[in-house]
C-alpha cells in the first residue's frame, strides 16, 4: 500500500504522521514544491518511528512526481490555507490552477491512484478534478464531512458534558461556514437522540458552532488547522486501504442522489478498496432537504467561477 500526499503543510505532514503511527501503509510519500521541506518533515517523522512504534517508509520529496510513481492512493492538500477573516471559496483562485497541474501530475505515474482532495474550497476542487481527470466517480472523494462530523462530536459532547466516545452524529452538504448540514435529528448519544437531552435551542448553538468550526480555529491559530483535518484524511485513507467498508460523509460526484446533479457535495459513502462503493440515500427532514438546497445551491456558484 504505497499512499502519495502532495503539500507537506501542517495538514499534510500531520495527515503523513497519523497514517505512519497506524501503520497499515507501506510507503508515504511526501511531496512539495519548497525545496527540502519534504525531505525534512519525511526525516522527522521517520525518526519518530522507533519512538511510536511504526514501519512506515516516509519518502519525502521536491516535486520529484517519479518518487511517487504506482500509487495506490493519492492525498490532494496542495495550495494556499485560509487566513482569519476569509472563507474558504476565496482561495478558488490560486488553488484551483494548483489543483489541476498537481493532479495531473499524479495520474500521469499512478494512473489507477484513487484521488482524496483536501485542498479549498474543497468541493469546488474536487469538482475540478472530476472535470480535467475525467475519471470515474468512485476514484475521486473530497474530505470535508469526517473533519466536520468530528467537529459536530466535539461539540454534541461539550454541549451533553459527555466524553466524545458516547456521541455519534454526522454532516453533510458543502465544506463551508454556511453550507455545512449538521444532522442534528439524527445525532444520538448511546443510541438516544441527543433531543432527549438537549433544547432546540442548545442544539442549533451546536450546529452553529460546528459550521464555523474551522473558521473559529483559523481566527486562534492565525491560519487553517492541520489535527482535525490530517486525522480525518488519515481515517479516510485507512477504509480505503483496509477496505473497511466504512460509512463517511465525503464529497462525491452526484448524478441525481438526493436530486442533485453534476456537482461534489458532502453525501454519507462507503468506502472500501474500490474507493466510494456506494452513494448511501438517507431520508431528510423537510428542513434539512431545503438546506442541502441551499448549499448544492452555493457549491454550484463557487463552481460556476471555474474554467472547465
Ligand atoms: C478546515 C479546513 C481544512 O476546515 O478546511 O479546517
Amino acid at each position: 500500500m504505497k499512499v502519495t500526499i502532495v503539500g507537506a503543510g501542517a495538514v499534510g505532514a500531520s495527515c503523513a504522521e497519523y497514517i505512519a503511527i497506524k501503520d497499515f501503509a507501506s510507503e508515504v510519500v511526501l511531496l512539495d514544491i519548497k525545496e527540502g521541506v519534504a525531505e525534512g518533515k519525511a526525516m522527522d517523522l521517520m525518526q519518530c518511528a522507533s519512538l511510536n512504534g511504526f514501519d512506515t517508509r516516509i519518502v519525502g520529496s521536491t516535486n520529484d512526481y517519479g518518487k511517487t510513481a504506482g500509487s495506490d492512493i493519492v492525498v490532494i492538500t496542495s495550495g494556499i490555507p485560509r487566513k482569519p477573516g476569509m472563507t474558504r471559496e476565496e482561495l478558488i483562485g490560486i488553488n484551483a490552477g494548483i489543483v489541476k497541474t498537481v493532479s495531473s501530475s499524479l495520474l500521469e505515474h499512478s494512473p489507477d491512484a484513487i484521488v482524496i482532495v483536501v485542498s479549498n474550497p474543497m468541493d469546488t476542487m474536487t469538482y475540478l478534478v472530476h472535470k480535467s481527470t475525467g475519471l470515474p466517480r468512485h476514484r475521486i472523494i473530497g474530505m470535508g464531512g469526517a473533519l466536520d462530523s468530528a467537529r459536530f462530536k466535539y461539540r454534541l459532547a461539550e454541549a451533553l458534558g459527555a466524553p466524545i466516545s458516547d456521541v455519534d452524529g454526522m454532516v453533510i452538504g458543502g465544506h463551508s461556514d454556511t453550507g455545512m448540514v449538521p444532522l442534528t435529528s439524527h445525532a444520538t448519544r448511546n443510541s438516544l437522540k441527543v433531543s432527549e437531552f438537549l433544547s432546540a435551542e442548545r442544539l442549533q448553538q451546536v450546529a452553529e458552532d460546528t459550521k464555523v468550526g474551522g473558521a473559529t480555529l483559523t481566527k486562534l491559530l492565525g491560519t487553517s488547522a492541520w489535527y482535525a483535518p490530517g486525522a480525518a484524511v488519515s481515517a479516510l485513507v485507512q477504509a480505503i486501504a483496509c477496505d473497511q467498508k466504512k460509512m463517511f460523509p465525503c464529497s462525491a460526484l452526484l448524478q441525481g442522489e438526493y436530486g442533485l446533479d453534476d456537482l461534489c457535495i458532502g453525501v454519507p459513502v462507503i468506502l472500501g478498496r474500490g474507493g466510494i462503493e456506494k452513494i448511501v440515500e438517507i431520508a431528510l427532514s423537510d428542513a434539512e432537504k431545503a438546506k442541502m438546497a441551499e448549499s448544492a445551491e452555493g457549491v454550484s456558484k463557487t463552481n460556476a467561477l471555474l474554467d472547465v
